[in-house]
């Protein structure tokens, strides 16, 4: 870990911590202490500086922590335990896991959290903002023993497994988004990205990425081009990264396993339960072309079905594809 990211860790509890406690406690100097703080101011956290009482973070912070989310896994925590990365800052966690596999890692499994990504990923090539230590950026690995094609529907799996991780934790009301946001009253609440790599006959490996919103602080707020929310806003308190980090990987892993199974099978039921645009009007942008039509269903292979004014039905696939509501 970072000098920088102990510091945080230690001013995590929002009491005052003298640069020389600090220093003690991390093996560093002084300077180092200094240093490490600027850098965190830099990086936007509110940390006060009071003459004889020493540094103290503005707001609480609950860090991410390895033991605290292997624990909160229960039964799986042996499973767990060699595959959980966390990190304290990376380009992004998807990368990280493509890195691994590419490296000939075995990709089942694997999962990677960090507290801050200096280059998130987003869908169509956008980047994903979340303000460090306060989000979830989540990636996980799997293998099928298929081709790259098949794991078409699993964005749409992947929201399924987002919205039971919630349930978990108590949020209820979620929709979908086709074909892979989460959203709370029409607002972006997390966002997912599947990255799959492999030969055109099978195997395949995918990275699932998953962005959640838990506090979006007003200075990466500015920054965000879409309506979003956030988890402090819907349950009105401050929420437990750890244990819904371990809610993430247990839900993630038996959507990626089931969907191994039997693809997007009986998931495509529980996807439409929540879907946001259910029989409502929309205009779907696709090779720079729009169309608008009624989002009718989904197929099995997680296309959408768009009706349009004359009756007929035409699916389309996740891509490069966007999607607004008009009425
Ligand atoms: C979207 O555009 O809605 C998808 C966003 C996915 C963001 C997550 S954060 C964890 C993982 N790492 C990345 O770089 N991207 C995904």
């Amino acid at each position: 870990m970072s000098t920088r990211a102990a510091i945080l860790k230690l001013l995590s509890d929002g009491r005052f911590h003298s640069g020389t406690d600090l220093g003690r406690r991390l093996d560093v100097t002084r300077a180092a202490v200094h240093k490490g703080v600027k850098s965190l101011l830099a990086a936007g956290f509110e940390i006060h500086s009071v003459g004889g009482r020493g540094y103290r973070l503005e707001s609480p912070l609950d860090p991410l922590d390895r033991d605290a989310i292997l624990t909160d896994t229960g039964a799986e925590r042996s499973y767990w335990h060699d595959r959980l990365i966390v990190l304290d800052e990376v380009d992004s966690t998807s990368q990280e896991l493509l890195r691994r596999i590419a490296a000939g890692e075995p990709a089942d499994g694997q999962a990677c959290v960090a507290e801050a990504q200096t280059g998130g990923r987003g869908r169509r090539g956008r980047g994903w903002i979340a303000t460090p230590y306060r989000n979830i950026l989540l990636s996980l690995g799997w293998s099928y023993d298929a081709a790259p094609a098949f794991a078409a529907g699993l964005s749409l799996g992947a929201g399924v497994a987002v919205v039971r991780a919630l349930h978990d934790a108590g949020v209820t009301d979620i929709a979908l988004k086709w074909p892979n946001d989460v959203l709370y009253g029409d607002r972006k609440l997390a966002g997912l990205l599947v990255d799959v790599r492999g030969e055109a006959g099978g195997p395949c490996q995918i990275v699932l990425g998953i962005g959640l919103n838990v506090q979006v602080e007003p200075r990466e707020a500015t920054m965000i081009d879409q309506p979003w929310t956030d988890l402090r806003a819907i349950v009105g308190q401050p929420v437990d990264r750890n244990r819904l980090v371990a809610r993430l990987l247990y839900r993630s892993r038996e959507v990626l396993a089931g969907f191994g199974r039997s693809g997007l099978g009986t998931l495509r039921e529980e996807w439409l339960r929540h879907h946001a645009h259910a029989g409502r009007r929309v205009r779907l942008t696709h090779g720079g072309q729009a169309h608008e039509g009624v989002a009718h269903d989904i197929d099995a292979q997680g296309a959408l079905l768009l009706r349009d004014d004359r009756g007929a039905v035409r699916a389309f696939h996740s891509g490069e594809v966007s999607l607004r509501p008009i009425a």
